[in-house]
């Protein structure tokens, strides 16, 4: 990979009471990038972001950002980063601009200067109309968005976003999404975390999945798709008839997603396994209400990896 704007190489960190929450992690970079980092509710996420961001040690490996080492050097590192921390940071009792400014001036900016960026920023991000009100009067979505504004008040060259768009409404998200494509290309290095994988297939240019502290994988979108392998049946049946077609179509591993509730089976042979499931239901008398076959979706990717705790490149340089 060339230059790498980011390194992360065998980090471990351990939480006292023994929680291991980054497990010898490596993670490379490239500048100018946007780089997903996926994984379910405790993988160690956050805690690599604070560490990138200085605000955590590392108990050992070694963390560079923009050039400078984030554990001998932290106050260097600062200079170069923004950070969008996954609970907004802000103060209820300044206005949306304020809040921002004030961003700025701990960055050492003029006040002059800050709040010229600061309306600039909220101009940005949308929030003109609401940026001379108290941020107590904000929606949690607002708030979310005023404190990744300020976040941006530094020109950071590194920008980290911990869930960036949670709890941030449909349209307000893709003008997140645009915003954060905007600072990629005019050359801001962007680490996101999320909890949608559509938003990663979307925005990032490389994606990494980690559970446990450890890496799963890393590619783009279209390669852990393709690693996932072939395509998948989806059927959709009613409730009563599920255990049945379960049995039915047992050999050719069908599961139930319960988040869907409906059936899904791997088709290596595509159309071929379709017709295969289809005829084996026909001999039980079931009759699916629809019936699809698709690529995997990062969804998939995501709960092959992280349900079946399958380690297909571990270890593995991003
Ligand atoms: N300050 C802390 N003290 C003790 N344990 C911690 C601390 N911070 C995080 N942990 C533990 O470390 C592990 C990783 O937590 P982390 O917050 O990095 O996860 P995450 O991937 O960001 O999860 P989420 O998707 O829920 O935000 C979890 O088991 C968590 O309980
Ligand atoms: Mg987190």
């Amino acid at each position: 990979m060339n230059d790498p704007i980011i390194t992360v190489d065998e980090v471990t960190k351990r939480f006292p009471g023994g929680t291991k929450a980054l497990d010898g992690l490596t993670l490379h970079i490239s500048r100018g990038s946007i780089y997903g980092l996926l994984g379910p509710n405790g993988a160690g996420k956050t805690t690599l972001i604070r560490i990138l961001a200085t605000l955590l040690r590392p108990d050992s490996g070694t963390v560079r950002v923009a050039g400078h080492d984030a554990v001998r050097n932290p106050a260097q590192v600062r200079e170069c980063i923004g950070l969008a921390g996954q609970f907004a940071a802000v103060d209820d009792h300044l206005t949306g601009r304020e809040n921002i400014a004030m961003i700025g001036r701990l960055y050492g900016l003029t006040r002059r200067e800050a709040t010229r960026r600061a309306t600039e920023i909220v101009d940005r991000i949308g929030l003109t109309d609401a940026a001379e009100r108290q941020v107590k009067t904000y929606s949690g979505g607002m708030r979310r968005r005023i404190d990744l504004a300020a976040s941006l008040i530094g020109r950071p060259q590194v920008l980290f976003l911990d869930e960036p768009t949670t709890g941030v409404d449909p349209a307000s998200r893709q003008d997140l999404w645009t915003l954060v494509r905007d600072l990629a290309a005019e050359g801001t290095t962007v680490l996101l975390t999320t909890q949608y994988l559509d938003e990663a297939d979307h925005l990032a240019d490389r994606i990494a999945v980690i559970d446990h502290g450890c890496l799963l994988t890393v590619g783009t979108a279209t390669e852990l798709k393709d690693r996932t392998g072939g395509a998948i049946v989806e059927l959709d049946l009613p409730a009563e008839q599920q255990p049945m077609a379960l049995r039915t179509l047992e050999p050719l591993q069908a599961n139930r997603d319960p988040d869907r509730d409906r059936i899904v089976l791997p088709a290596p042979d595509g159309p071929l396994t379709l017709r295969h499931a289809l005829r084996l239901l026909d001999h039980a008398d079931i009759t699916p209400t629809n019936v699809a076959l698709h690529r995997p979706t990062l969804t998939d990717v995501f709960l092959a990896l992280t349900r079946n705790e399958t380690r297909d490149l571990t270890g593995r340089v991003a």
